[in-house]
Formats: structure tokens, sequence, C-alpha cells
């Protein structure tokens, strides 16, 4: 009997393989790997922990609207907003600074690395095993985002609008853009507002720049642009 569940078992262990999510499908491989593990510039020294640089299971930062979070967030009074004689999302588009905590929305939480004012390491629970906040190495002099282009800093007048309500409203103001409530492809609204996160998944190593669409021939784009 046991020779003949041997191969079956064999079997299971293949289709387990097979069904698992791929490597490259991961965080792991990225930018965002800031453990010890990690292959980008700046990577903690001390930390194996990949998650703990976002996330914490307890103790995270308070607010209904984002994942249990462990980053700390950007005290940053004003990032200014996008605004364009064509743009239809002024209405509803709201500044991303001078937020606490409990306001926070998700494009905060890019931020909170990505303006360059805060520590990498500076973490609201720190690790148990270390005890600690971890210690990196390849950020700026102050353990901030090192200079460069992923370094956004304090204005966002000049990008792509986030913390907008993308709806029915605005569709129909805006025939040259897709239905948001049919959107197709992997573009993702959070509580109806297009955010960071609406075009980048922070977990995504399988097409460059974490863009949730690989944008090759503007497919990103024109998942929600009619043009
Ligand atoms: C560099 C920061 C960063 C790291 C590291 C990170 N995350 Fe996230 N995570 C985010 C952000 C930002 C969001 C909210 C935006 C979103 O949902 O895409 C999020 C959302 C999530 C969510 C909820 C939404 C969803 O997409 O399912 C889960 C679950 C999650 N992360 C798990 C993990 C796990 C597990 C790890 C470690 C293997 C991890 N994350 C590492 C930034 C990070
Ligand atoms: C998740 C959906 C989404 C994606 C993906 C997206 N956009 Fe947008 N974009 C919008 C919405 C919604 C608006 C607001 C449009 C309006 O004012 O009617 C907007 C606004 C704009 C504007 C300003 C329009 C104005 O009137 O000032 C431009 C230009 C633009 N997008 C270009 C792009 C480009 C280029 C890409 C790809 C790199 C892109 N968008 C990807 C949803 C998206
Ligand atoms: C805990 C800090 C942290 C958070 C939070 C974070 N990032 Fe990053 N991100 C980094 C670091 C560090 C790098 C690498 C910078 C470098 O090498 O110069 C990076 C790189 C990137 C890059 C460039 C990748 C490349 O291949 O060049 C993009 C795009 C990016 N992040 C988007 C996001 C978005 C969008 C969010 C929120 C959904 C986010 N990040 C949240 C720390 C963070
Ligand atoms: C409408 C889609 C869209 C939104 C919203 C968006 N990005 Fe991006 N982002 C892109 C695309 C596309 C690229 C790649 C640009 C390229 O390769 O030329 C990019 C590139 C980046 C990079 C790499 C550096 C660079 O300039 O190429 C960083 C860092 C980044 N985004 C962070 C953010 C953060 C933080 C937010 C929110 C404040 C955000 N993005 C919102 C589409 C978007």
């Amino acid at each position: 009997m046991k020779n003949h569940l041997n191969p079956l078992c064999a079997a299971l262990v293949m289709l387990a393989g097979f069904l698992a999510v791929p490597a490259s499908a991961s965080i792991v491989n990225t930018k965002h790997n800031l453990s010890t593990s990690g292959t980008g510039t700046v990577v903690s020294t001390n930390e194996s922990e990949i998650c703990i640089f976002c996330h914490t299971p307890h103790q995270s930062i308070k607010n209904d609207n984002i994942p249990i979070w462990n980053h700390n967030l950007s005290t940053e009074v004003s990032y200014g907003v996008y605004t364009s004689p064509t743009f239809d999302g002024s209405s509803t588009i709201q500044d991303l600074g001078g937020t606490d905590a409990t306001t926070a929305a998700v494009s905060n939480l890019c931020l909170s690395c990505h303006d360059g004012t805060v520590a990498i390491n500076s973490l609201n629970n720190p690790s148990n095993a270390l005890g600690s906040n971890p210690t990196m190495s390849g950020t700026g002099p102050n353990g901030e985002m090192p200079a460069g282009t992923s370094n956004l800093g304090n204005d966002l007048t000049d990008d792509h609008p986030v913390n907008f309500r993308y709806d029915a409203a605005l569709y129909a103001a805006d025939p040259s853009l897709n239905d948001p409530a049919t959107l197709t492809g992997g573009v993702r609204l959070f509580n109806g507002y297009v955010q960071c996160a609406s075009c980048h998944d922070p977990h995504e190593s399988v097409n460059p720049t974490f863009l949730r669409v690989n944008n090759t021939g503007s497919a990103l784009c024109l998942t929600c642009h009619n043009k």
C-alpha cells in the first residue's frame, strides 16, 4: 500500500508547487524587500523580516482605511493638488498633506517613504527580535529615501492626480474615460478613489516599477483612458 501512495504524494507535491504563486510575483525580489535578503540599494543590516517595514500584525497605526500599517506617517503639511482647465476631478480631489493617522489615505502610505522626509527604519512597532528600529544602509543622510527619482519630494502638483473620486459622475463629465464600473485589467480604486496604488502594487515584481498593468504600448493608461 505504502508503495502505491508514494507516487500520489509526489503528484500532490508537484500540484501544490504548480498552484503556488510563482516567485516572480512576490515582493521578495523587488526594491521593496528592505530586509537583509533584499538586493536593492536600500536594505537593512540586521532585520530579516520583509513585511515589517510596512505592516505589523499588532499595535499598528490605527486607521480604518489602511491595512495594518507600521511605517510612521509623514507630517508634511501640504503636497498641493493637481489642477488644469480640463481636469474634472477638482470637486473631490484632496490634499494628502496635513493628515493625521486616522484620516490618512492609501497614498499617504507610499508618501511615508517616498516624500523623503521620514526615515525608512521609522516603525510604529519595531520587531520583537530586535527590540528597536532596524539599522539600514543605502539611505539618505538622515535615514530617509536617497536622492533620485524615487524621492518624489513634497510637490504632487506636477504628478498624475491622486486622491480624487473616479465614479459615474466623473465618467459622465469626461466621456474619454472608461466606465469605472467596468474597469478591467488589474487597476484598482480605493473607496472609489484613484490613489498611488491604483497604478502600482507595492508587492508586484512582474512588471517594472511595481505597475499593476505592464505599460508597454501605454496599456496601463488605456485601462482608464479611452484615447
Ligand atoms: C514597502 C511597503 C510594503 C511592504 C514591505 C509590504 N506591503 Fe503590503 N501593502 C502595502 C501598501 C501600501 C498596501 C495598501 C495598498 C494596496 O492594497 O495595494 C498594502 C496592502 C497589503 C494587503 C491588503 C491589500 C491587498 O492588496 O491584498 C496585504 C494582505 C498585504 N499588504 C500583505 C503584505 C505582506 C504579507 C507583506 C510581506 C510579505 C507585505 N504586504 C509587505 C505596502 C507594503
Ligand atoms: C486608474 C485609472 C487611471 C490610469 C491607470 C491612468 N489614469 Fe490618467 N486619469 C484618470 C482619471 C480618472 C483622470 C481625471 C480625468 C478628468 O479630468 O476627466 C485622469 C487624469 C489624467 C490627465 C489629466 C487630464 C486633464 O484634463 O488635466 C492626464 C493627462 C492623464 N490622466 C494621463 C494618463 C497617463 C499618461 C496614464 C498612464 C501613464 C494614465 N493617465 C493612467 C485615471 C487614470
Ligand atoms: C517603507 C518605505 C516604503 C514604502 C511605504 C513604499 N516604498 Fe516604494 N520604495 C522604497 C524604497 C527604499 C525604494 C528604492 C529606492 C531606491 O533604490 O532609490 C522604493 C522604490 C519604489 C519604486 C521604484 C521601483 C524601481 O524599480 O525603480 C516605486 C515605483 C515605488 N517604490 C512605489 C511605491 C508605491 C506606489 C508605494 C505605496 C503603494 C510605495 N512605493 C511604498 C520604499 C518604500
Ligand atoms: C496613473 C497611474 C499612476 C499613479 C496614480 C501613480 N503612478 Fe507612479 N508611476 C506610474 C508609471 C506609469 C510609472 C513609470 C514611469 C516610467 O517608467 O516612465 C511610475 C513611476 C513611479 C516611480 C519611479 C520613479 C519614476 O519617476 O519613474 C515612483 C517612485 C512612483 N511612480 C511612485 C508613485 C507614488 C508615490 C504615487 C502616488 C503619490 C504614484 N506613483 C502614483 C504611474 C502612476
